[in-house]
């Protein structure tokens, strides 16, 4: 990651003020810091605000209905739409909604099985999956782009395998010859863990998958907030991501494909909203995305999710990915000096993002959690949805701090010193 100029700190003052709930006030009148960005980030009010206008002014169901509303509703999906995939580095028709990262790679997933359930000569048969084939995935994985790939390897006589996490986190690279042999289909991985914060090589990834022919699948939920993001020049196949991540808001999130996959992928989800002609017996299908968005559209998410990509262009996401990297440059310095705290990840800020989960000498992370919130800090303790990346590094569970582009060298500071009293009361290092 190249580092450019970060924001000012006037700057970061005035981000702050647009995020209403970042003035709040906790028990005591404690303020906020909110270091829990990597669970779920928080929202500008321009977010709010393009919500409660299309809520107050256009609210219709989208591609369906002749009148005004309708109208008015379908361009604010098509262009968010737009908005999004530009910000992503796709094309409108590339980028598939979905309730979240989740939900994309679940729809994947559905699509895959149908393909693979098909018969030789359907078009879709490509995608395949096989007796016998292969599926690589990593152990740095969330839940959501693991669980998915080991109930679609059950489901079609696939083997799993994947590649392991080394001691600091990383993936270990070393794995690819062998985890990647001459009948694996597809290789799905994330672009940054959400528990190690270690931001993976997709170049050397996808070189290796497409040396196999195999498709790729990128896990984006974490870099998509915190990364300029190219999908076309990173050269995946598919892609996932979350708006709830991202300032935007929940229930709504992206399945990126390219174009010339999703024309010839089936539907996942079938329903209204995606069907030309349906007779008794059998329908044909939309073109891509909307083949891909069976029922209701979450129209009011994605008018949302527009309103914080515009936020985040404004910024610009360099601008945005430097302050974040020295803010967790300045954690993970912190925290070396603190005794007993072993860090789960890089222990350096390079090609690393700011979500930092650390051990302290066995305190379990809820009392940590605990004695942190009494103090207004709001950080995610648990497995944080990657158990096997947290078995491979000898823990059940962590702390974890995430960082966003409105936390501040005064919020890491706090924290950092009241993780230092959480250290001295529990009698570490003593
Ligand atoms: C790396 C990663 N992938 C996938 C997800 C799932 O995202 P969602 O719950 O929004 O579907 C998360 C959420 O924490 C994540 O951090």
């Amino acid at each position: 990651m190249t580092v450019s100029s970060a924001l000012s700190d006037q700057e970061v003052a005035a981000i702050r003020a647009d995020f209403p709930i970042l003035g709040r006030r906790l028990e005591g009148g404690r303020p906020l810091v909110y270091l829990d960005t990597g669970a779920t980030s928080q929202r500008p009010r321009v977010v709010i605000d393009a919500m409660r206008d299309f809520s107050e002014n256009h609210n219709a169901a989208v591609h369906r209905g002749a009148h005004t509303l309708a109208g008015e509703a379908t361009d604010a999906f098509e262009d968010a739409r737009a908005a999004i995939a530009a910000f992503v580095g796709a094309a409108p028709a590339e980028l598939v909604f979905t309730s979240g990262a989740t939900g994309a790679i679940n729809l994947l997933t559905a699509a895959l099985g149908a393909a693979s359930a098909g018969r030789g000569q359907d078009p879709s048969h490509r995608f395949a999956i096989l007796p016998g084939d292969r599926i690589v995935v990593t152990q740095a994985e969330h839940h959501s782009n693991l669980v998915p790939w080991q109930e679609l390897a059950a489901r079609t006589g696939a083997e799993l395998a994947w590649l392991r996490a080394g001691p600091d986190g990383r993936l270990r690279l070393d794995d690819l010859a062998t985890a990647i042999n001459a009948r694996t289909r597809l290789v799905a991985f994330t672009h940054a863990s959400n528990v190690t914060g270690a931001i993976t090589d997709v170049a050397v990834m996808v070189a290796a998958a497409r040396r196999a022919g195999a498709l790729t699948v990128l896990d984006a939920a974490q870099s998509a907030p915190h990364l300029p993001l190219d999908l076309s020049a990173l050269g995946v196949d598919f892609a996932a991501f979350s708006a709830h991540k991202m300032l935007g808001p929940n229930g709504i999130g992206g399945l990126y494909g390219r174009i010339e996959l999703l024309e010839a992928l089936p539907p996942g989800l079938t329903g209204g909203s995606m069907v030309e002609i349906v007779t008794m017996r059998e329908a044909t299908f939309l073109p891509p995305p909307h083949r891909f968005e069976a029922g209701t559209q979450a129209v009011t998410q994605a008018v949302g999710w527009a309103a914080a990509v515009g936020y985040l262009d404004a910024l610009g996401m360099e601008r945005v990915a430097a302050h974040e990297h020295a803010l967790t440059a300045r954690l993970l310095e912190g925290v070396a000096r603190i005794d007993g705290v072993r860090v789960l990840g890089p222990a350096d800020a390079t090609d690393r993002l700011g979500a930092v989960a650390l051990d302290l000498a066995g305190v379990h992370p809820h009392d940590v959690g605990q004695y942190l919130d009494a103090q207004g800090i709001a950080v995610r303790v648990g497995h944080h949805c990657a158990q096997p990346v947290h078995r491979a590094l000898g823990v059940v569970a962590s702390t974890r701090a995430s960082l966003g582009l409105y936390n501040t060298a005064a919020e890491v500071d706090q924290f950092l010193g009241a993780l230092d009293q959480v250290r001295s009361y529990f009698g570490v290092g003593r």
